[in-house]
């Protein structure tokens, strides 16, 4: 391959999405439009990519660091004058720049592979992706000649009636010899309805000068939609989900209701994996195989080996070991570790703790800033007392430990190897490995009470 560029159109304002937040960087699927577009270039191979950014631009370069260089169009004079912006950096490079749009979230690498195959293969200098439209209202309008060849792109705003009636659309998204789009670039001029300095005169001046450009056509127009709006927006959702979920099925996940089942681009599921309805799996996250996911759960960022069973749960940055169930109303929060085969039932928290292999917080569990060994017992309502309103400490228990029912154990604390903590205790001290600590009031009895109050 040779070398292939981006430039990123981002400056624009956005207007119809009514936000503070720049446009490119409204969340679909779990990610940035624009982080959508930069994965379709880098998954297509371009070797450098430049976002151009105006309104909000400290925002977008925060958003994607150091995944693409920046240039600033400080005024938003049209898309010609947006490429332009990107000279300083890439005027010096040969071979072939794609321009892309930072709103067009439902881009694929192939998609663009193909553009790029297809702008190689026809030796053209410029090279446009085209689509049919349903409605091709507000788009730049794809002209031919008689016999076929691409002649010019014409706004819908400068367009004649003849012309408005063309459903072939200009995607916004083209291959361009980088020496010959900046050349032509430069006599682009804005002598048109809107006042604005349009790329896509670029393909007449080339066309003009000789030069062989070209249409590629999208297979669907879908992959190619620009979001403006927020409906838009759920639309460009609903398409991404629903292409995951096939991608998902295709490869041996069960899910059981495709409709109320939200999974983000970048997760991750094993096969034979099952998910239950109303199952959101979200950013980073990975499921093993084998695995039964839901009803009704939610994971963010969480790494999840495999024949894991979990229902009515929600887990965010926390990983989860082979064989692990949990569930109904577990919370696991950031920093958790739940070992091999652990099995956490209703109503239980754990945050920021190593839970050992085996281990069972069967019922109504607090466990914070804990390290807890391997096949230990905590008794129904168990709490770990890790904060003195300032401070917070951790709590030790050793392996095959036996934690008594409703027991506080007032960090930092350790409880040794196989020791036993009686139900209802507080606990303040250590307890040494094998022995029993009860601390608890002693409970008094008192003959015939009942029949004297009588
Ligand atoms: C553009 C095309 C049109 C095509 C359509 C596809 C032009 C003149 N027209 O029209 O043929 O059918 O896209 O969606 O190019 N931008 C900047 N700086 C600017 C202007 C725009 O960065 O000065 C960015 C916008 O943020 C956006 C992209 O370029 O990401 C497209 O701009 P937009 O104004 O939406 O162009 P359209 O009028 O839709
Ligand atoms: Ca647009």
């Amino acid at each position: 391959m040779d070398n292939l560029v981006t430039i990123i159109l981002a400056a624009g304002k956005g207007t119809r999405m009514k936000s503070k937040l720049p446009k490119v960087l409204h969340k679909v699927a779990g990610k940035s439009m624009l982080q959508h577009v930069i994965d379709a270039a880098k998954a297509a191979g371009a070797s450098r990519n430049v976002v151009v950014v105006g309104f909000g631009g400290d925002t977008v370069k925060a958003a994607i660091g150091d995944q693409a260089e920046f240039a600033v169009q400080a005024e938003q004079l049209g898309t010609g004058h947006a490429v332009m912006q990107a000279k300083p950096l890439l005027g010096s490079e040969k071979g072939t720049v794609m321009v892309l749009c930072g709103d067009t979230p439902l881009l694929t690498g192939q998609l663009l592979e193909k553009l790029y195959n297809e702008h190689k293969a026809s030796g053209a200098k410029a090279t446009v992706l085209t689509a049919i439209m349903p409605d091709a209202a507000g788009y730049g309008r794809i002209v031919r000649t008689a016999d076929g060849a691409v002649s010019k792109i014409v706004e819908h705003k400068d367009a004649t009636e003849e012309e408005r009636k063309i459903n072939e659309v200009n995607s916004g998204i083209y291959c361009f010899d980088i020496q010959a789009m900046f050349e032509a670039l430069e006599s682009v001029g804005c002598d048109n309805a809107q006042g604005e300095y349009y790329l896509p005169d670029v393909l007449e001046i080339l066309r003009n000068k000789g030069e062989k450009i070209w249409a590629a056509a999208a297979d669907d127009y879908e992959s190619t939609l620009g979001i403006n709006s927020r409906l838009q927006l759920s639309g460009a959702e609903k398409i991404l989900r629903r292409r995951k979920n096939i991608e998902l099925m295709d490869n041996g996940v069960t899910i059981m209701d495709p409709d109320s089942t939200f999974v983000d681009a970048d997760v991750t599921v094993g096969k034979d994996t099952i998910i239950y309805p109303f199952t959101w799996l979200e950013g980073k996250t990975s499921v093993g195989e084998n695995c039964q996911i839901g009803p009704n759960c939610r994971f963010t960022d969480t790494k999840m080996g495999n024949s894991v069973v979990c229902h009515f749960s929600y887990g965010h940055e926390c990983e989860i070991d082979d064989g692990v169930t949990f569930g109904p109303y577990v919370h696991l929060r950031p920093d958790t570790h739940l070992f091999k085969g652990v099995k956490i039932g209703n109503f239980v928290e754990v945050k920021n703790s190593n839970v050992g292999e085996g281990t069972k917080l069967p019922h109504l569990q607090y466990i914070g800033d804990s390290d807890v060994g391997a096949n230990v017992n905590m008794g129904c309502g168990t709490i770990t007392v890790n904060y003195d309103g300032k401070k917070k400490f951790r709590t030790t228990i050793g392996d095959n430990a036996f934690v008594g029912c409703n027991s506080n154990l007032v960090a930092p604390v350790t409880v040794g190897d196989g020791a036993y903590i009686g139900a209802g205790s507080t606990i303040t001290k250590d307890v040494p490995a094998g022995e029993l600590a009860i601390a608890r009031a002693h409970q008094k009895n008192i003959q015939g009470w009942a029949d004297k109050r009588k």
